[in-house]
């Protein structure tokens, strides 16, 4: 059996949503200390729903593969869906990783949650400087 499923190779080799968004809503970044891959994801949320997505991944193919999926997966979903994606609905999409990659689509979980967190946070500031 092939390691990688057809699903990240076609990930790895033709990633969507690859790119930077300047006025995002919320930016997320985080990385695996293990292997030193980083990755970076930028959300654009109009009326609670993620109306675009872009990443940046500085990593193995695992990581980019499962980063794609993820913004896949997230677009056009309101926030409270995008909050509930876990690592595994990640892997599962992408017919599976092998075990010690597992921890790649885990960097995308974490990322999309480090994006969504900023996006609260943002929104917390600007909803309380409204009712100055
Ligand atoms: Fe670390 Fe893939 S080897 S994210």
């Amino acid at each position: 059996m092939a390691l990688y499923s057809e699903k990240v190779m076609d990930h790895f080799r033709n990633p969507r949503n690859v790119g930077v968004i300047e006025d995002a809503d919320g930016v997320g970044e985080v990385g695996n200390a293990k292997c030193g891959d980083i990755m970076k994801m930028y959300l654009k949320i109009d009326d609670g729903i993620i109306s675009d997505v872009k990443f940046e991944t500085f990593g193995c193919g695992s990581a980019i593969a499962s980063s794609s999926m993820a913004t896949e997966l997230i677009k056009g979903q309101p926030v409270s869906e995008a909050m509930k994606l876990t690592n595994k609905a990640v892997a599962e999409a992408l017919d599976g990783l092998p075990d010690y990659k597992m921890h790649c689509s885990v960097l995308a979980e974490e990322a999309i949650r480090s994006a969504l967190a900023d996006y609260e946070q943002k929104k917390g500031q600007s909803d309380s400087a409204a009712k100055d």
